[in-house]
């Protein structure tokens, strides 16, 4: 099995690499070997791979500098998987993508489903959702939407949050955000797991299409970030509750936008760990590891 992955440097793409060692041989690229920007290299690189399957992990993530590059977003979220999409289309080639629950506005009474209505309230997620449109037009496509992604890899909430506890005095933290943290380690092994079926299933298979992947249960910004310092024995900051407001970020962020995962049960069989575990796992690990990144 041999997967053709865009992103290298990344939070996913580096679990990914780690999940597919002696499973599958996996070609990560960085920026420097294909940009995004530039669409004839994206066609080129899957062209001159000899692979069995596609995966999108990289993007433009920041979510703020988004509000003020929307080029840039819109060229590397949506622009980039389509011609990524269509290339594998053309060679008969699995394609896999990776969105995100910013797709949704925030304003929900339960966790979103799939097939509700996607209103993104910033650039990333109006980025993120062309790109999704984008991709799902090709057959033998997947894209798993994913939400508040953690891991031992990258720079991301957790290892931050563990970083800026040890660092600070005091640190507020946003108490009325809610969503559904993702362990980017089983996000990674999901994928490596699942990648010798998507090779082999046909267009009309249901493995193929739009999913969410995240862990069991909702939480705040807040709860999830302690969850994680309360693992620390050298963390000495003062954790105080505070509002996304008080934050004046200039991109809005969706309220509460945690991912149901019924479908990804359903369809696969995975059944998603209590996010509180993941996290304390994380953060054990983290802490354990020595320097924070
Ligand atoms: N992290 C989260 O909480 C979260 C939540 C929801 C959804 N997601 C989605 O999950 C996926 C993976 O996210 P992540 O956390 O791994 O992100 P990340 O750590 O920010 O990594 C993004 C990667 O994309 C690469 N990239 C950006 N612009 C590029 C360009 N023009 N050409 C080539 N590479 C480029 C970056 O390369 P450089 O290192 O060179 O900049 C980096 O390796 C993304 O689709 C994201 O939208 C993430």
């Amino acid at each position: 099995m041999r997967v053709l992955q865009f992103g290298r440097t990344g939070q996913v793409a580096t679990a990914v690499q780690v999940a597919a060692q002696e499973r599958v041989t996996l070609t990560a690229l960085s920026r420097s070997d294909c940009d995004l920007e530039d669409a004839s290299a994206i066609r080129r690189a899957i062209l001159d791979a000899n692979c069995d399957l596609v995966l999108n992990t990289a993007a433009f993530t920041q979510v703020d500098a988004a509000e003020s590059a929307a080029d840039q977003a819109f060229a590397v979220n949506a622009v980039a998987p389509g011609v990524m999409a269509e290339t594998c289309a053309a060679r008969g080639l699995p394609f896999v993508h990776l969105s995100t629950d910013a797709v949704f506005d925030g304003l929900t009474d339960r966790a979103y489903v799939e097939t509700d209505d996607a209103r993104p309230i910033n650039v990333y997620g109006r980025s993120k959702l062309a790109g999704e449109r984008a991709v799902l037009d090709h057959p033998r496509t997947v894209v798993l939407r994913v939400s508040w992604v953690f891991s031992r890899y990258g720079r991301n909430y957790v290892s931050f949050m563990l970083r800026l506890a040890r660092e600070r005095e005091a640190l507020k933290i946003v108490a009325d955000q809610f969503g559904t943290p993702t362990d980017g380690e089983a996000l990674a092994d999901f994928l490596i797991e699942t990648a010798s079926h998507w090779r082999a299933a046909p267009a009309d298979d249901a493995a193929f299409g739009l999913f969410h992947f995240a862990n069991a249960g909702e939480t705040s910004r807040y709860e999830f970030a302690w969850a994680a310092i309360s693992r620390d024995p050298h963390a000495r900051a003062r954790i105080e509750p505070t509002t996304q407001a008080a934050f004046a970020e200039p991109a809005p962020r969706p309220p509460r936008s945690p991912l149901d995962t019924t479908k990804l049960r359903a369809v696969f069989g995975f059944h998603p760990e209590p996010w509180r575990d993941a996290v304390e796992r994380t953060a054990d690990r983290l802490v354990a590891s020595g320097p924070l990144p």
